[in-house]
């Protein structure tokens, strides 16, 4: 996995205790107090109509509506020694939970420690069937194909990036011989789909020139594994107990040697991260697609790493691409998704991706830890009665909290039961 650099930021402590037991107003007040939110972005936060119909409309096609999900933060995390208020933007009860008692342990060890490669994103350009010594051809022709795609890359390049490098491999198909041109971005800030797309489109005409055949696809690759992120944790055994180490470290070694049970490893750690990437604007579905495939390469392994150090103390590792932006894309355009970036601060999409990483290892950590000692159920089902108590008829804080606290004690956490409760306190 690489060892992990240190990069140290100011820390600045905020008392964030008891956050999970305030109404939801008194949260926004705390985030306010931390100078995380202006009245503004608690306006926007406050209000369902944030994402303005006529921006909706503009965003997709045929839009008939807004989808709305709970947007929730995780304080506490502390990512090379800087302090971190987490957005997560999830319906899955649980996660946050989660993430939070994942951050909050590994607090006892000096939280997590993070590095990220340098934002180079990577663009394919498929030629069908080229024309003998095409291969040869491109090489010879290298420095002309880099300019004409450098030519595309102006946009990026004003931030301080731009090409970096181009390649050129042959695959043999079912459909004859193609042969690939991948160009290295480095988009810094941004996701980068459009930029790495507008290059190796800008450079598609001189390549088919040169290599012959017929140029095809022209995309960038979800495989981002130039720009991978890494986060580390030591929890140690006095604060998680002896048996909880045992635990993690017999599921991990569960995911590692049965696919079944990695694919749902790797779905809790994505659970957190992607929580991150819809709060911050950012495409998830590309951090799924490169989290998966990049697992995948080698035979699908799990995204996390757990070993035990001499002191008995259980130490986490996670390396995946995250190709995430701070600007850009919907962040540009979605008003809540601008509030996600600043509550969580991140002055570069480098820096972003690591926090992801410890976000991603936390997840992972805590859902080991509850599997391996007392299983999920019990917590989760608790706040999952929450949902049942609403869905029973239950609205004031009052009701809701009555209902969950009965079905509590009764230890039957269903709608029927819930309704019944409901019905009963209502007489
Ligand atoms: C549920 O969304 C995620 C978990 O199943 C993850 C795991 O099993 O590691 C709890």
């Amino acid at each position: 996995m690489g060892c992990i650099k240190r990069f140290f930021f100011q820390i600045s402590p905020m008392d964030f205790s008891g956050f999970y037991k305030l109404p939801v107003k008194d949260r926004l007040a705390k985030l306010k107090e931390a100078g995380k939110i202006s009245a503004e972005d608690e306006r926007l936060l406050l209000d369902g109509d944030a994402l303005k119909m006529e921006v909706a409309d503009r965003m997709v096609e045929n839009v008939v509506g807004r989808f709305h999900l709970p947007f929730a933060v995780v304080p506490g995390f502390l990512v090379n020694g800087k302090e971190y208020v987490v957005p997560m933007v999830i319906e899955e009860p649980s996660v946050v939970a989660a993430a939070s008692n994942g951050a909050k342990l590994a607090r006892e060890s000096g939280g997590f420690t993070a590095d990220a490669d340098e934002p180079i994103m990577v663009g394919q350009l498929q030629i069908m069937n080229p024309k003998r010594g095409a291969l040869a051809r491109l090489d010879e022709n290298r420095e002309k194909i880099f300019a004409k795609g450098k030519e595309f890359a102006a946009g990026v390049e004003r931030y301080g990036g731009g090409l970096k490098a181009i390649g050129f491999r042959e695959v043999k198909t079912g459909r004859g011989k193609m042969v690939l041109v991948e160009f290295e971005v480095d988009v810094r800030d941004i996701m980068g789909a459009n930029t790495v797309n507008t290059i190796v489109e800008g450079a598609a005409p001189l390549v088919q020139e040169i290599a012959g055949g017929t140029v095809r696809l022209r995309i960038l690759s979800n495989l981002a594994v130039k720009r991978k992120a890494r986060a580390r944790c030591v929890w140690k055994k006095e604060v998680i107990g002896a048996d909880a180490v045992e635990g993690v470290l017999d599921g991990y070694e569960m995911a590692a040697n049965d696919i079944y049970r990695c694919s749902t490893h790797n779905k809790g750690i994505m659970n957190g991260i992607d929580a991150v990437a819809v709060a911050t604007g950012n495409d998830w579905r590309a951090v799924e697609a490169g989290a998966h495939s990049f697992a995948a390469l080698g035979g699908y392994h799990p995204l996390t790493r757990y070993s035990k150090d001499a002191g008995g103390n259980l130490v986490g590792e996670i390396e995946l691409p995250l190709a995430v932006g701070t600007v850009g894309g919907a962040i540009n355009i979605n008003p809540v998704a601008q509030v996600g970036q600043k509550i969580l601060g991140a002055k570069s999409s480098r820096e972003l991706s690591m926090v992801m990483a410890a976000v991603g290892l936390a997840q992972n950590f805590a859902a080991l830890r509850a599997l391996g000692t007392e299983g999920i159920s019990k917590g989760h089902m608790k706040l999952h009665a929450k949902n049942l108590a609403v869905i029973a008829g239950a609205h004031t804080f009052e009701e809701i909290d009555r209902v969950v606290e009965k079905m509590r004690e009764s230890g039957i956490y269903t709608v029927e039961n819930a309704k019944r409760i409901f019905l009963e306190l209502k007489k």
